[in-house]
């Protein structure tokens, strides 16, 4: 019989986008060939996200768009895959006739068998297993600079607002030896990046060798051939001062933190178990900034959170006004089935969320904007990844603080590091010349 064909395609963060490639390891390696068209595939498997509504909306409607094929290959196979799955389990089989399987986060590995006997009828499969970790599959990784390793996976900390930890289950860590092979696997593969992914990814424990995250961090700068790292997502409340001090000493690990404030009332904030209080938080940022002064700082903010009053809501602006975040990722907030405060109901009028949020997103556009601008004249450098996708005959990379680089092709290529003299920045992107 000839090879099945699979097509894939992933939504949501850079967690999935790991696990995209993780199914397409272990679907390669048990005979399936990876299609890069849904036309051709026998199986086409969507890695979702749960943690708005709307990105499940955005889901039922590609599956129906999708189904259209089924007209043409009866045969063909509707997978939905990742957090979408073990949030509404049978629920997307009585919404969508279109979908064959539903496979949670660690059913991965089984995903042959599955996709076997969802032949004839649908197949449900979203057990969580806090002994999965995958640390034996070897994933087919999106070519480029840049490797994703997942560290860890679930999540302990049950924020009010957020379907994680029912969905992703408990945090488990990946022993450091697999870590630290999976590093050099990547920098074999070429990568010069690798990017530590987790959901509160500085948690990261070995136990059994007494490994903390930092320790992680200075191990994985001593595999030859990576010349970045960068990590996704910390908590404020796990970083420790040795972290931030591998991070200042050490050259290889960039100079960028991504910390979710949410809200910067206190009040808020205890609504949502985020365990911190602005002023623990602002402390931490500026232990950061004194430590590492070029360190980019972005954050991922709420509004319209229950409860949330215009006074918490001026705080979180002020807070931002103040700070001048370097990226903001803002949302307004979606009540999720399973999540604790989903019993609160959703008391604030849309309207008055979209109020909320366009006031820091322009705010946060100014800020990107000033910040952006004050690089002019700098000198930064590149790892050059490929075409930029507006300005023709450029190409776009990241600098260390991963902001968006687009310079001049200039005998330059993908994959080399490159000096570049920013000569004009916008709220997202910052432009220049390279520099001889
Ligand atoms: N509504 C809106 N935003 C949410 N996030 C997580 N859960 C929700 C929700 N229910 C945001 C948080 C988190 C980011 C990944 O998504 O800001 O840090
Ligand atoms: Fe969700 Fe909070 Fe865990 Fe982040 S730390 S994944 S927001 S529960």
């Amino acid at each position: 019989m000839d090879k099945r064909r699979v097509y894939l395609e992933n939504y949501g963060c850079q967690m999935n986008e790991a696990d995209s490639e993780l199914i397409l390891g272990q679907l390669t390696s048990t005979g399936f060939q990876i299609v890069p068209e849904a036309k051709e595939a026998d199986v086409i498997l969507l890695n979702t996200c749960a943690v708005r509504e709307h990105a499940e909306q955005r889901i039922y409607g590609r599956v129906a768009q999708l189904g259209k094929l089924k007209n043409r290959n009866p045969e063909l196979l509707i997978g939905i895959c990742g957090c979408m799955a073990t949030h509404l389990k049978e629920k997307i089989i009585q919404k969508s006739q279109l979908v064959d399987l539903v496979i949670g986060p660690d059913s991965y590995r089984r995903l042959p068998e599955i996709i076997e006997k969802a032949v004839g009828e649908p197949f449900v499969d979203v057990r969580l297993d806090k002994y999965e970790n995958y640390a034996d599959i070897r994933p087919v990784r999106a070519e480029g600079v840049r490797a994703w390793v997942s560290i860890m996976r679930g999540c302990d900390k049950f924020c009010t607002f957020c379907i994680v930890p029912f969905v992703r289950g408990r945090e488990h860590c990946l022993p450091l030896d697999q870590v630290l092979e999976q590093v050099k696997e990547a920098a074999n593969e070429g990568f010069q990046e690798v990017v530590f992914l987790g959901q509160t990814v500085n948690s990261y424990r070995d136990k059994e060798k007494g490994v903390k995250f930092a320790d992680l961090l200075e191990q994985a700068s001593k595999v030859e051939g990576i010349k970045r790292i960068r990590f996704m997502s910390p908590h404020p409340i796990d970083f420790d001062q040795e972290t931030i001090e591998v991070m200042k000493d050490n050259p290889k690990i960039c100079p960028q933190v991504h910390l979710p404030l949410q809200s910067a009332s206190n009040a808020v904030l205890d609504k949502m178990k985020r365990r911190y209080t602005i002023e623990f938080y602002d402390e931490l940022l500026q232990r950061f900034r004194e430590a590492i002064p070029e360190i980019a700082v972005t954050t991922d903010i709420i509004v319209g959170f229950p409860g949330e009053e215009e006074k918490d809501y001026q705080e979180t602006y002020e807070y931002m006004s103040k700070t001048k975040f370097d990226l903001a990722f803002m949302f307004k907030y979606s009540p999720r089935e399973g999540a604790k405060a989903y019993n609160w109901g959703d008391p604030i009028p849309e309207e008055e969320k979209i109020r909320r949020l366009e006031g820091i997103i322009n705010l946060q556009e100014k800020i990107s904007l000033e910040n952006n601008q004050n690089e002019v004249g700098n000198i930064t450098e590149v790892l050059v990844e490929g075409e930029a996708k507006k300005e023709e005959g450029h190409w776009f990379g990241k600098n260390p603080q991963f902001k968006t680089v687009v310079l001049p092709k200039d005998g330059t290529k993908p994959g080399e590091f490159v000096k570049v003299r920013i000569e004009r920045g916008t709220p997202h992107t910052l432009m220049g010349e390279v520099v001889r």
